[in-house]
C-alpha cells in the first residue's frame, strides 16, 4: 500500500518515529507528510534527528497562522499531494490542526483514515483539540485507541466496530530511547543539575498562556514553591511571556530541548508540572509525579492512579498543593506494550 503519515507538531513526530520505523521494514510505501505546523529547529528538525526519522517526503510549509488560515492552507495543499501520489490510506496522529487538515482531505477523496490516539476526551469543547479529535474520530475508518477509557468513549459514541485497543505509541517512542538518551544526553551536567532536586516546567495551552494574567499567576505560584524549576519555553509561551513581568528567580527558562535531552531531564527531575498531554504520558511511564495545570484531562488514568495531580490554573494555592502532592508505589500498565507491532498488524490486514 501508499501511505500518507500526517505530522506537523513535535509531539506527532514523537508518535510517527516507532510507526515509520516499522513500516519501512515491511512491504509498505510510507510518505512522510509534514504540514509545517511547527517549523522553529528545536520544534521540529531536532526531534527527527533525535529519533532518527527520514527528512519529510512532502513538506506543505504551512507555518504559523489563526487556525482557519492554517487549516485552509494545509487542506489546500494537501488536497494537491494525495491527489498526485494517490495513497491508499492516510495515517493521522492526535489532534492538532494538521491531523484535522489531513482527516478532511482523506476522507472527501474516499481514502481509508487510521486515526492514532483516537478516543481521547477532555469534554472542553473550548479545546479546538477537542473539535479537532472528534472530527478525526468521526471521518476515520480505523481508530486506534490508547487507554481503555477512549475504547469507552468511542464506544458510546457508536464506533466500537472500528475501535482497536493498542495502546499508546509514545510508550515504544520512550522504551526504544530512553537508554539512548541517558548514555549520549550531557544536558543534566551542562545546566549543573547532577546534585539538584529540580522540578521539570512546560505550558502551552491557550488557556495558561495566551492570557498573561494567568502565566503570570502560575509562574508567581511556582516561584513561591521555592525549588529549582527547569522551564523549557515553547515558542508559544514564550511570544506570549510580557516583556513586563520578572520571572521569579528559582525559574530557570531555556529553549525547547530535543528529545534526547527532554526525556533525560523527565528521567532525572524530581517532579514535572506540565499542561502537556504527552508528557502526562510520560511522567507516568517513568514513575514520576506530575502536577497538570488544567481542569480536566484526557489522560484520566493517571488522576485515578494518583500519580497526576490536576490543579485549576487560577488555583491561589498551587504552590502549597504541589509541595504536599505524594504519589503511591502502585501503578498498573495503563498504556500498554508492543503498541506498535499491534498497529502494524492491523495496517497489514487492511485490504
Ligand atoms: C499545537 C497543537 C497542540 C499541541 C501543540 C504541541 C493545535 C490546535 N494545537 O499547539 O494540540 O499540544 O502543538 O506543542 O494544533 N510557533 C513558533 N515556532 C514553531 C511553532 C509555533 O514560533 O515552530 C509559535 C507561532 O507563533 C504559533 C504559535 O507558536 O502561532 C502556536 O503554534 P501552533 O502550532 O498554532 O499551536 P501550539 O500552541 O504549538
Ligand atoms: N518534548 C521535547 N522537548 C521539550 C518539551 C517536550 O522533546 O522541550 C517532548 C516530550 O518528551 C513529549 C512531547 O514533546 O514527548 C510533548 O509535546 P507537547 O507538550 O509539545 O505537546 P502535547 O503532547 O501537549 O500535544
Amino acid at each position: 500500500m501508499k501511505i500518507f503519515s500526517i505530522v506537523g507538531a513535535r509531539p506527532q513526530f514523537i508518535k510517527l518515529a516507532p510507526l515509520s520505523a516499522a513500516l519501512a521494514a515491511g512491504k509498505h510505501q510510507e510518505f512522510i507528510v509534514h504540514t509545517g505546523q511547527h517549523y522553529d529547529y528545536a520544534m521540529s528538525e531536532k526531534i527527527f534527528i533525535d529519533l532518527g526519522i527520514r527528512k519529510p517526503d512532502i513538506h506543505l510549509e504551512v507555518g504559523a497562522g489563526n487556525q482557519t488560515v492554517q487549516i485552509t492552507e494545509m487542506m489546500l495543499k494537501l488536497e494537491a499531494a494525495m491527489l498526485e501520489k494517490k495513497p491508499d490510506l492516510v495515517i493521522v496522529f492526535g489532534d492538532t490542526n494538521s491531523t484535522l487538515a489531513g482527516a478532511l482531505i482523506a476522507a472527501k477523496q474516499n481514502i481509508p483514515i487510521v486515526h492514532i490516539e483516537a478516543g481521547l476526551r477532555s469534554f472542553n469543547r473550548t479545546m479546538p483539540e477537542e473539535i479537532n479529535r472528534i472530527t478525526t474520530d468521526h471521518l476515520a475508518q480505523y481508530l486506534f485507541a490508547p487507554t481503555q477509557t477512549a475504547v469507552n468513549n468511542l464506544t458510546k459514541e457508536g464506533c466500537a466496530d472500528i475501535t482497536y485497543f493498542t495502546g499508546d505509541i509514545m510508550v515504544d517512542t520512550m522504551k526504544d530511547n530512553l537508554a539512548i538518551a541517558l548514555e549520549k544526553s550531557t544536558i543534566i551536567s551542562d545546566l549543573g543539575l547532577q546534585d539538584t532536586n529540580f522540578n521539570l516546567l512546560t505550558l502551552h495551552r491557550h488557556y495558561n498562556v495566551d492570557d498573561a494574567g494567568i502565566m503570570e499567576h502560575i509562574l508567581t505560584q511556582l516561584g513561591s514553591l521555592g525549588e529549582e524549576i527547569i522551564f523549557p519555553v515553547h515558542p508559544r509561551t514564550k511570544k506570549m511571556l510580557p516583556a513586563s513581568f520578572t520571572v521569579p528567580s528559582h525559574i530557570r527558562m531555556i529553549e525547547p530541548q530535543g528529545y534526547l535531552d527532554f526525556i533525560a531531564l523527565e528521567h532525572a527531575c524530581k517532579r514535572i508540572i506540565s499542561d502537556s498531554g504527552g508528557i502526562q504520558k510520560e511522567a507516568y511511564i517513568l514513575r514520576k509525579p506530575c502536577i497538570t495545570l488544567r481542569s480536566e484531562t484526557e489522560w484520566v488514568e493517571t488522576v485515578a492512579e494518583q500519580w497526576n495531580l490536576l490543579i485549576n490554573p487560577a488555583d491561589k494555592e498551587i504552590a502549597s498543593k504541589i509541595a504536599a502532592f505524594k504519589v503511591p508505589e502502585v501503578q498498573h500498565n495503563v498504556f500498554g506494550e508492543h503498541v506498535t507491532q499491534k498497529m502494524v498488524d492491523i495496517i497489514n490486514n487492511i485490504k
